[in-house]
């Protein structure tokens, strides 16, 4: 399991120390929720706020893009100091172009979806992604309750993976907690977003906690 805490859980006020937090609890990937209030109903934080915090750590910079037509500020993304950028197939009017322009910027490249969009439509760019999110609850807000039936998406998307004999990394984002953990990791998602489970208290329990699930 790659664990990838939603910084979007935690406490602003205070960021730098949150980041050094993570940092000491040996957390492999920071999850980064970017969102523009026209793909999604809220605003949350750009460039200013990833470029101040790169300094702070050289963990993996997982930045989910929330906004429409992301082409437009991949590159910005990048240089701002993102390592693996994520877009949402729904927000891109040329999804290939898209992943083309996160490749070309030196990025790794994530697609993701919707739930109320099947998980048929992300096999296309299969060949063109490292990793894959299935997003378990409506994108936009922290805090929310899993939806269980995204677990088959895992599945089968983990079933066309073997099939085609793909590696790509499969990502879980809302809603997990120790008691959904379990059924995502069964399920095969491999790389784990968690924003309250991991900020909601203290930062180095909660993630051992996690951490622990996963060795069962
Ligand atoms: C939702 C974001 C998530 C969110 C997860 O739009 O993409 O990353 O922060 O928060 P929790 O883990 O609290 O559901
Ligand atoms: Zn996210």
């Amino acid at each position: 399991m790659i664990l990838s805490p939603s910084i979007l859980a935690a406490d602003f006020s205070r960021l730098g120390e949150q980041i050094r937090q993570l940092d000491e609890a040996d957390v492999p990937y920071v999850h980064i929720d970017v969102m523009d209030g026209l793909f999604v109903p809220s605003i949350s934080f750009g460039f200013p706020i990833i470029e101040s915090i790169r300094p702070l750590t050289k963990r993996v910079f997982d930045v989910h893009l929330m906004i429409q037509e992301p082409i437009r500020y991949v590159e910005q993304f990048a240089k701002a100091g993102a390592d693996i950028i994520t877009v949402h197939l729904e927000a891109c009017s040329d999804v290939t172009a898209t992943l083309t322009a996160i490749r070309n910027a030196g990025c790794k490249v994530g697609l993701t979806i919707k739930p109320g969009t099947p998980i048929e439509t992300v096999y296309p760019y299969l060949p063109d992604v490292d990793m894959v999110l299935i997003m378990t609850v409506e994108p936009g807000f922290g805090g929310q309750k899993f939806m269980p039936d995204m677990v088959e998406k895992i599945v089968a998307l983990k079933a066309k993976l073997a099939q085609e004999q793909l590696q790509v990394d499969i990502q879980v984002d809302g809603g997990i907690n120790p008691q959904t953990l379990p059924v995502v990791l069964e399920a095969g998602a491999n790389v784990i977003v968690a924003g309250t489970a991991v900020f909601r208290g203290d930062v180095k329990e909660n993630v051992a906690g996690l951490e622990a699930l996963a060795q069962q």
